[in-house]
């Protein structure tokens, strides 16, 4: 997938704010200030958050109920990147839970 903004992004009609970096899982990538930690993953092609027992879990809801979208930022855990904004070099780090049994 690509890292590149724009590319999944509508491109007509749309005024933005300016562009900045952050990072996720230790990768670059860009952003448009105003735009959610999830919403700028999704467009760069990043759809998974965190992962329960290895299995993938991505953005359901996008309003902050379902806490799908758990990840870990700027060393804070568990933060509902649906309803964070990006900001410029953050750094954006999927988390990983496991099961008790
Ligand atoms: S996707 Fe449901 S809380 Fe973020």
């Amino acid at each position: 997938m690509s890292g590149e903004t724009g590319a999944k992004r509508l491109n007509s009609g749309i005024r933005r704010g300016e562009q900045i970096e952050f990072y996720f899982d230790g990768q670059p990538l860009k952003a448009f200030k105003g735009e959610t930690i999830a919403a700028a993953l999704m467009a760069s092609g990043h759809m998974v958050a965190r992962t329960i027992d290895s299995q993938p879990l991505g953005v359901y809801c996008n309003i902050g109920v379902c806490h799908s979208c758990l990840m870990t930022v700027n060393g804070v855990k568990s933060v509902r990147t649906c309803r964070t904004q990006v900001t410029e070099g953050c750094k954006v780090e999927t988390q990983h839970f496991e099961r008790t049994r």
